[in-house]
């Protein structure tokens, strides 16, 4: 084992997962560089958080001109940064959201947006969607079931906490229509037999489950979540942390639905790399959660809020092209799944694309091998993607924004290549 590898098992602890064991010595634009020289085009962008590319210029002389003034306020006194992103938060998200806390984390800001919506409606209850990816904190644990693994040995869960199922077409082998029906049912069933309407706070869904394995949910589902919400008083949640900040080719995912939320959650993306997690809803709603009834040392930190702010101004002029890519990308992918008989499937929404491998078109099995033989291969030629989805069988196909057409490609061929290698051996 090389000296560094031996060095952190030695001291860092094991829980923590790394996707490979490239040591960085540098990263610029989609390439991070090892000291020996090595580059490899990091496709998995942080995972799905250097948006921008690493170290994106404006980024970075936003956070030091920040730093060398002053780093750090920890809600003492007020600053500049921190209202200039508020501000401009609000001319991007979604219809009715207009005031904003910050925290550090996407865990940190889902636990919020769910503390929100039990302190405004006075109500216990949350309904979150089975495959759902919230974090990995004591409460956001509660929300997340992409994967049992990430709950055992935590037991018990944190209470009053209901799952519902996300339609999943692909994988029920349904339409999307079905789907819907069969999820809403699944939910109606649940108000009849579990919980009454009246008891829930919020319905919490990422409108495109990220970690669970990219899966966009069908437009009806949101609508009908929405209808059921204002009828029943129930706060419509859309967590974003991964699907927003140009993911989807949009600011947010939302925007592919006619579907605004009552409170979004952000993280990831929006600071480009540096640590920075934001909750919105309406003035309305925010100016009832009265002062002190939530807060934080370090979110929304003066440097991070100004590195967010640069995000906003350049994502702004990459928009259209990473629509230009997202529909490169498609049409090049859906050609692959037609050669390739381990690709299931290949969906998504922008540069959120998921290419679901299995072992037969026939049975849909998941292929779980077939990810880590393409990650393996990619690696071995310069390129990193990683996986997602409960059974680890689903390319996490998210290019950087800043991507030229040409290293797209060539990423394609990388992939085209790999499962070429992979049906035949
Ligand atoms: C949709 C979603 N919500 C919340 C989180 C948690 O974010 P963090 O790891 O920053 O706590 C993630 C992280 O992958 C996510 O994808």
């Amino acid at each position: 084992m090389t000296e560094y590898l031996t060095r952190h098992h030695d001291v860092v602890a094991p829980v923590l997962a790394f996707d490979t064991d490239v040591l960085a010595d540098r990263a610029e634009g989609i390439w991070i560089y090892d000291e020996a020289g090595n580059r490899y085009a990091d496709f998995a962008c942080g995972t799905a958080v250097a948006n921008l590319g690493h170290n994106h210029p404006a980024v970075v002389a936003a956070a030091r001109a920040q730093m060398d003034r002053f780093i750090h306020a920890g809600c003492v006194f007020r600053y500049e940064s921190i209202i200039r992103l508020a501000e401009k938060l609000r001319t991007i998200t979604p219809e009715g959201i207009d005031k904003f806390g910050f925290a550090n984390s996407g865990a940190e800001a889902v636990e919020a947006t769910v503390k929100i919506a039990k302190y405004i409606t006075g109500r216990q209850g949350v309904i979150t969607m089975r495959g759902a990816f919230h974090g990995r904190t004591m409460g956001s644990v509660a929300y997340t079931t992409s994967s049992a693994r990430y709950r055992d040995g935590y037991h018990p869960i944190l209470g009053s906490v209901f799952v519902t199922p996300y339609p999943r077409p692909y994988r029920w082998g349904k339409t999307e229509e079905e789907s819907t029906e069969l999820a809403l049912d699944e939910l109606n069933y649940k108000f009849k037999h579990e919980v009454t309407p009246k008891n829930i706070a919020a319905f919490l869904v990422e409108p495109m489950q990220g970690e669970g394995g990219y899966y966009p949910a069908p437009p009806a589902f949101l609508e009908a979540l929405r209808e059921i919400a204002d009828h029943h008083g129930i706060m419509l949640i859309f967590d974003e942390v991964q699907s927003g900040f140009g993911r989807t080719a949009e600011w947010f995912a939302s925007e592919h639905y006619a579907v605004d939320p009552d409170i979004i959650a952000m993280g990831k993306g929006i600071a480009n790399g540096l640590p920075l997690s934001s909750y919105g809803a309406s003035a309305e709603v925010l100016d009832r959660w009265p002062v002190g009834a939530h807060g934080t040392t370090f979110g929304g930190n003066p440097v991070s809020c100004a590195a967010a702010g640069a995000v906003i101004d350049t994502m702004e002029g990459l928009l259209p092209h990473a629509r230009e890519l997202s529909a490169h990308a498609f049409e090049r992918l859906n050609k692959l799944a037609v050669v390739h008989d381990s690709i299931g499937e290949v969906r998504g929404l922008g540069l959120m694309i998921g290419i679901e491998l299995v072992k037969d078109l026939e049975s849909r099995e998941p292929d779980a091998d077939a990810m880590a033989f393409v990650s393996k291969y990619a690696l071995e030629r310069e390129l990193i993607v990683i996986n997602c989805g409960p059974d680890g069988n689903v390319i996490r196909f998210i290019p950087p924004l800043v991507t030229g057409i040409d290293e797209l490609d060539t990423a394609i061929d990388t992939i085209d290549g790999a499962l070429t290698e992979y049906e035949t051996s």
